[in-house]
């Protein structure tokens, strides 16, 4: 390593070189040790040569990703992706010294929406990629007009997105199967943790609660341990999947891990339905749209309530295929590593204002 150091005195520089030539050594360690090659392994146990030039050596191994913040300051283990999206392709890495040898950047526009100053201040390397990644809805996402001419590929919960990474989505059975409805014993539940009382959700919530009971759980109301959640909600014939916003392709948690996962019906408000059966079959969910008022939707609840036939109508889909909740974000940015592989050579959006609405 000695031999790296440049010979000048500014000792800044040469701490620089030690750090760059520190990291080009892990890099290496790291996809010599990931490589399930015997050959490799074997050669594990004669300790690499040091490296110079840190853009070869990671360059022909992996694609170097950076986390340009944690999400939202969530932290998670980086370089262990589940399957199908386990790579040693790939290295992600939140750590922002490795910027100028990133082959990608993601940004998540929530952490650096406020101000420009969050986005990086020196000059973007030649063929570097810009990724902007947001799971909120419009409604949510300020200042979008601070990423013009920034950005080269999208990451987002809207299925035209470059990388789409859903709340939720659907797996097909390998077999048919008889998949059993819990029991149940309760009728109606919502949690919601965001109280807005001027917004439609809440207003279509007040109306509807005086035709049908409703179980309503979170901050502002009865407690609901996250432990439990599901096998609470499990009980219940039918789950508010109410979303804070409606936009296209906008159907979260509320519906994938809080209905379906949990094996209830969902009683969605948000995008058309229309828009939701591009993703589920018609016959998993009622739409609030389904009913001109919140009263007719009570008595049909009513109605489903003592007609278990009708209401096991509900099902019939799970036989062929089953719902998936998001594991969380480490699964989101490991989506991102294939996406980039097969990305063009050349990509930008020049602005994202008039798409996401
Ligand atoms: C599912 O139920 C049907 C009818 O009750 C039965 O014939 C079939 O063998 C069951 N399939 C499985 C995978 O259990
Ligand atoms: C769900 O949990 C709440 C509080 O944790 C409890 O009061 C309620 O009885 C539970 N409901 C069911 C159906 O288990
Ligand atoms: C990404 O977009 C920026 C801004 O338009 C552009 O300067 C840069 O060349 C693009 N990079 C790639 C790899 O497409």
């Amino acid at each position: 390593m000695k031999t790296m150091l440049p010979s000048s005195s500014c000792p800044q520089i040469a701490v620089f070189f030690l750090v760059q030539g520190l990291i080009a050594f892990l890099l290496f360690s790291y996809s010599t040790f990931r490589k399930n090659d015997p050959v490799l392994q074997e050669n594990t146990q004669v300790l690499p040569q040091p490296v110079t030039d840190i853009n070869s050596t990671h360059r022909e191994r992996s694609l170097v990703i950076l986390l340009w913040t944690w999400p939202f300051g969530e932290h998670f283990t980086l370089n262990q992706c589940p399957p199908p999206y386990e790579s040693d392709e790939c290295f992600f890495t939140a750590d922002r010294s490795l910027y100028k040898s990133s082959d990608a950047v993601i940004f998540h526009h929530r952490d650096v929406c406020y101000s420009r100053k969050q986005m990086p201040e020196i000059p973007r390397p030649p063929g570097q990629y810009w990724v902007w990644f947001n799971l909120e809805s419009p409604s949510h996402s300020p200042n979008l007009a601070f990423m013009d001419n920034l950005i080269n590929l999208t990451m987002s919960y809207r299925s035209d997105s470059d990388i789409f990474t859903p709340y939720g989505w659907l797996e097909k059975n390998d077999a048919i199967q008889n998949f059993t409805i819990p029991k149940k014993s309760m009728l109606v539940a919502w949690v919601v943790s965001n109280w807005n009382p001027q917004s439609q959700r809440v207003h279509f919530y007040e109306e509807l609660k005086k035709y049908i009971q409703i179980d309503i759980y979170g901050r502002q109301h009865k407690p609901l341990a996250s432990g439990n959640m599901q096998e609470n909600l499990s009980q219940y014939k039918f789950y508010l999947a109410f979303e804070n916003s409606q936009h296209r392709d906008y159907i979260t948690e509320k519906l994938w891990r809080n209905a379906l996962v949990s094996g209830t019906v969902p009683i969605v408000l948000g995008s058309s339905r229309e828009n939701y059966e591009k993703f589920i079959p018609r016959d998993s969910f009622i739409h609030v749209d389904d009913f001109p008022s919140a009263k007719q939707l009570a008595d049909y609840l009513l109605e489903l309530d003592k007609d278990t036939q009708k209401y096991e109508q509900y099902f019939k889909w799970r036989s062929t295929w089953r719902p998936n909740g998001d594991e969380g974000w480490a699964t989101h940015y490991c989506k991102a590593c294939r996406a980039l592989k097969d990305a063009p050579p050349y990509r930008t959006i020049p602005t994202l204002v008039k798409w996401y609405t």
